[in-house]
């Protein structure tokens, strides 16, 4: 084997994950001895080196969670119809509060026990909060249960009215937004409920508590907390004029970190911006990109990046090489942009290009801090966006570039990460696809997190301080593999196969 530096000086063109494999090491530890805490931004640290793209149909709320949750951390879009619609997402996770359900499936009183039905079938839920709007932030007129309306025959479901049939408001027990968890539960316990629906001052409703998920209420050891033990979560924003404006509605909703979104970083517009984030925002870490060299990485640092996203053009959406010219092989990129930016002190992001887990430990390998995935999230279930039927009966959801015509043409903000907003011809740097139900990132986010530890035991190293030091002084050593060995190294030779699910 030979170094990371002997292997890119070795190779003289440019080279990505799938170009090579790291050598074994020495095993005399357990794979849950493995740290994964990583530096997010010079001030952020991270129990998981995971983040999902501000990308919309990747990152909000739910999304976003769902990473604290797990250690990493979700970076909330910028394509929203306003900025305060984008301030609004971080508010939610920033509101966000164990064990309450935050944003609970309603239904409107005129709506049809048949629409609950629906509700059921897609949900499994069995208590559903009634309200004005069918919508959490509605008043709260009541609650109907699976009991409420099983005997009811089916083909009356089209046409009884759910408020002829639901628990109203007078008969409901409820709480209110300051009642801890375990007040919630002895009320539920002692009244013998299922479900505590939680409402403000004005009785409208605010979360759902549900008996059920209190009994296996799930620990989060490693989640990401700011100071005041919020979740953390950051926020894209462009470069144009307006985000100034829109920063601070993003600062005042909490927000822990901005990424500056742009396909490439090296510009005037985004130097202006950091200069003024620096100075107004002190508080605030800025994550400025995307780039792949050197010299780019080099404007951004001395202009206050506080962590810098790499890539371009290596995205499972992205078609900027192709359309531009212009780009980085995903491996050079990352190993060249994170020695120079690690002599400034400075941690990285590998940016797109993740297909699965030993990718995630590739990047870590060429000196990335943490990792940031667009398709590998999208079709979760905490992806935006409904699922649907496909061809073959696959379920699917949609997953699209930002630099789509698609995304462009939905909101002008997606049109500045690439610079085309003035512009009435559109040039698309990316497209439009489907991903596979890949299920919830409750399952998925801890499949990741144990698969980087297990590759992290097989190169006999503990912590990602460590791997990098050692990747760094030579021990951990790499080899090219050709394209023979590309194919050996995957699934072949099968009739048919299926992939384990996690
Ligand atoms: P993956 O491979 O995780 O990549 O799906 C996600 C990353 O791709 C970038 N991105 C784009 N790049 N055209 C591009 O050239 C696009 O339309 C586009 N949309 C997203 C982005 O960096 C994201 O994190």
């Amino acid at each position: 084997g030979v170094t990371a530096d002997e292997m890119f000086a070795k190779a003289n063109t440019s080279l990505t994950y799938n170009d090579f494999n790291i050598f074994p090491g020495f095993i005399d530890f357990p794979v849950s001895a493995v740290d994964l805490t990583t530096k997010l931004t010079k001030e952020i640290t991270l129990r998981a080196p995971l983040i999902s793209s501000p990308m919309d149909t990747v990152t909000e709320h739910e999304m976003a969670i769902t990473m604290a949750l797990h250690g990493g951390i979700g970076i909330i879009h910028a394509n929203f119809p306003t900025p305060a619609d984008q301030a609004a997402e971080v508010l939610k996770v920033k509101r966000y509060k164990q064990g309450f359900i935050n944003f609970p499936q309603c239904i409107k009183p005129d709506d049809t026990v048949l629409d609950l039905m629906a509700i059921k079938s897609l949900y499994g839920f069995t208590g559903t909060p009634v309200t004005d709007t069918g919508k959490v932030g509605g008043k709260l007129l009541g609650l109907v249960t699976s009991r409420d309306v099983d005997f009811i025959k089916e083909k009356l479901y089209k046409s009884t009215r759910i408020g002829e049939v639901m628990v109203p408001r007078e008969r409901l027990i409820t709480g209110s937004e300051t009642l801890e968890l375990s007040d919630a539960y002895n009320i539920l316990e002692g009244e013998k409920k299922g479900k505590l629906p939680i409402v403000n001052s004005n009785d409208e409703l605010v979360a759902l508590i549900a008996r059920t998920d209190l009994k296996k209420s799930r620990d989060f050891p490693n989640s990401s907390y700011d100071k005041k033990g919020q979740l953390m979560v950051g926020a894209a924003i462009n470069t144009r004029e307006s985000s100034h404006a829109t920063v601070t509605l993003l600062v005042e909703a909490g927000v822990d970190v901005l990424v500056v979104d742009s396909s490439n970083g090296a510009s005037q517009y985004q130097v202006d911006l950091l200069q003024w984030l620096k100075s107004t925002y002190p508080q605030v870490q800025v994550i400025a990109g995307n780039v792949v060299t050197m010299r780019q990485a080099k404007l951004l640092i001395d202009a206050g990046a506080d962590a810098l996203r790499i890539g371009m053009g290596s995205g499972s959406i992205c078609i900027t090489q192709e359309v531009m010219a212009v780009g980085r092989a995903q491996g050079s990129a990352v190993f060249q942009v994170a020695r120079y930016a690690r002599s400034r002190g400075v941690p990285v992001i590998a940016d797109g290009g993740i297909r699965d887990v030993g990718y995630i430990t590739k990047a870590l390998g060429l000196g990335a801090s943490t990792v940031m995935m667009g398709g590998l999230l999208a079709g979760t279930t905490e992806a935006p966006g409904e699922y649907f039927w496909g061809p073959n009966g696959l379920r699917l959801k949609k997953y699209r570039g930002m630099g789509s015509i698609d995304a462009m043409e939905a909101h002008s903000t997606s049109q500045d990460r690439y610079f085309t907003s003035d512009d009435a011809i559109k040039v698309a740097q990316g497209v439009t696809a489907t991903m596979r139900d890949r299920g919830t990132c409750h399952k998925f986010l801890p499949y990741l997190i144990r698969g980087m530890q297990h590759g992290f035991q097989d190169i006999g190293i503990k912590s990602l301080n460590e791997f990098h030091s050692k990747v760094y002084d030579g021990t951990v050593k790499f080899e090219l593999r050709s394209q023979n060995a590309q194919l050996e190294g995957g699934v072949h030779s099968l009739h048919s196969y299926e992939k384990p699910a996690y």
